[in-house]
């Protein structure tokens, strides 16, 4: 049946020619087909506004980005006074605009590390992408062709560009696109609660995967392996904050082996654990930097690479053999998107939005953690402003649902029918990342109808004899 052929939808209607003309990412296509999309037009604060008028809490901020929430008037100013004054000059052929300088010059100023230089990309995907390139290109450019290969860690989530999708580690991100493509490799996910051996510490953990990595290393050639990727905290693969001391180990086996560190901060970037950045957070030094999503509030694409002086300085020096640094978009720079990007980090500095994500963080984890006791909770991880539940069929043993039961996505559905978007994640995981404007008061609303789904999905795997 061809798409134009249903009839559940009124013709015409906004749902009939989605399903007949929109492809969405990460969706299924038939269920597409069928079920119709959840059209959403309108929002303000932590609420968006379905096409029928009922109003939710998003509580996943999008997709982990609308750190200032909705309809923020400052920032459609920004945008609207720079498309008059100037809505597009390229950064090509030493070409610039002061937006994009003021904005490079400011995330250099408040990185977690020193750092050299900025390259602004359109996305996380493309930021990574681009890490996959500045990577290959210094070891080419420092005479060392072979250093290549890029570890990552299975269940992270690092886009889905081509270079980015074999950077990642969950699966269902990778299935039917032939990545990982070849020298991409990765290792075991930090996830203490259910990878951690019987009596092993977290310590101990960290430092078995240490050694696993280390183990890698040396047995691919220390010649042959460029750099490490990882988020601080691990997002769409299930939102797992590492073990304690796990970077310090990582950290001391890539230094040991000249293996660049690369932090994927596109989620974790601005304030989501409760510090600027995550490096603060984990005491992460990184060589590279991607940012994201909270770098405008998602009001307009932008991303970015932060990279130290020492590979800018290679970088530098490899165009007298290559020409140039031959790389760039179209939007590299986009005044636009950096005039809205400059906006959100006044307003996050004039209204001291860290200084309220640190007031509030406590009652959010406080909240989440009384889920703990429920008896189909297996785990309640989280750091900052964001948190999951890991439900299990089985406390004690750890079980995993048969995912075809698709418990995490049934109190997904259940969440939004009490007025809350949340996000079902792998293993069952089901995770909440609020804007980071939300108040106290708003966040027992959301732990009120959070609850609710929980409850009725205990009852709903009861029922199926699921448990
Ligand atoms: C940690 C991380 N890196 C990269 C990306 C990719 O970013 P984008 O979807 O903007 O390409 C994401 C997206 O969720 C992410 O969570």
């Amino acid at each position: 049946m061809a798409p134009s052929d249903h009839t559940q939808f009124a013709p015409n209607s906004p749902a009939a020619r989605d399903i007949a003309y929109y492809l969405h990412p990460f969706t299924n296509p038939k269920v597409h087909e069928e079920n119709g999309p959840f059209i959403v037009n309108e929002g303000k604060g932590i609420y968006v506004y379905d096409d029928q008028g009922k109003e939710y809490i998003e509580g996943m901020s999008g997709l982990w980005c609308t750190s200032l929430g909705f309809g923020e008037e400052r920032l459609a100013k920004a945008a609207y006074e720079q498309m008059l004054r100037l809505p597009y000059i390229q950064g090509f052929t030493h070409r610039s605009n002061e937006v994009a300088i003021d904005l490079a010059e400011k995330l250099v100023k408040m990185a977690p590390v020193e750092m050299g230089k900025v390259f602004f990309t359109n996305s996380g995907s493309e930021a990574n992408d681009t890490q996959v390139k500045i990577v290959w290109y210094y070891n080419n450019a420092r005479g060392k062709p072979e250093k290549k290969k890029i570890i990552g860690r299975h269940k992270a989530y690092h886009g889905i560009t081509l270079a980015a999708s074999s950077l990642t580690g969950v699966e269902y991100a990778q299935k039917g696109f032939d990545v990982p493509l070849d020298r991409f490799l990765h290792v075991t996910t930090p996830h203490y609660w259910r990878e951690a051996e019987d009596g092993e510490s977290e310590e101990q953990f960290a430092a078995r995967l240490a050694q696993e990595l280390d183990d890698l290393i040396v047995k691919e050639g220390p010649d042959t392996v460029a750099a490490f990727i990882a988020e601080p905290v691990m997002g769409a693969g299930g939102l797992i904050p590492p073990p304690e001391t796990y970077f310090e180990k990582i950290q001391a086996v890539l230094k040991k082996h000249d293996v660049l560190m690369i932090a994927d901060e596109v989620i974790t970037g601005f304030m989501r654990t409760g510090n600027m950045f995550a490096c603060e957070t984990y005491n992460i030094q990184p060589d590279l930097m991607s940012i994201a999503k909270a770098l405008s509030s998602a009001y307009l694409p932008i991303g970015a690479v932060l990279m130290t002086d020492k590979i800018y300085q290679v970088l530098r020096d490899g165009s007298d053999r290559f020409g140039m640094w031959n790389t760039g978009y179209t939007y590299s720079g986009h005044p636009v998107s950096a005039a809205v990007a400059l906006e959100t980090l006044r307003i996050y500095e004039e209204r001291d939005t860290l200084g309220h994500v640190r007031s509030v963080m406590g009652t959010f984890q406080d909240q989440m953690q009384q889920f703990a006791d429920h008896p189909l909770v297996g785990e309640v991880r989280g750091i900052g402003l964001f948190a999951a539940l890991e439900l299990t069929p089985d406390k004690e043993n750890k079980g995993l649902f048969d995912p075809a039961a698709k418990v995490a996505p049934g109190m997904m559905a259940r969440t939004q029918a009490h007025g809350l978007i949340s996000r079902a994640l792998p293993s069952d995981g089901i995770a909440l990342c609020p804007p980071l404007i939300i108040t106290e008061e708003q966040i027992g609303v959301c732990m009120e109808r959070f609850s609710k789904a929980l409850d009725e999905t205990w009852a709903h795997v009861q029922k199926a004899g699921l448990v």
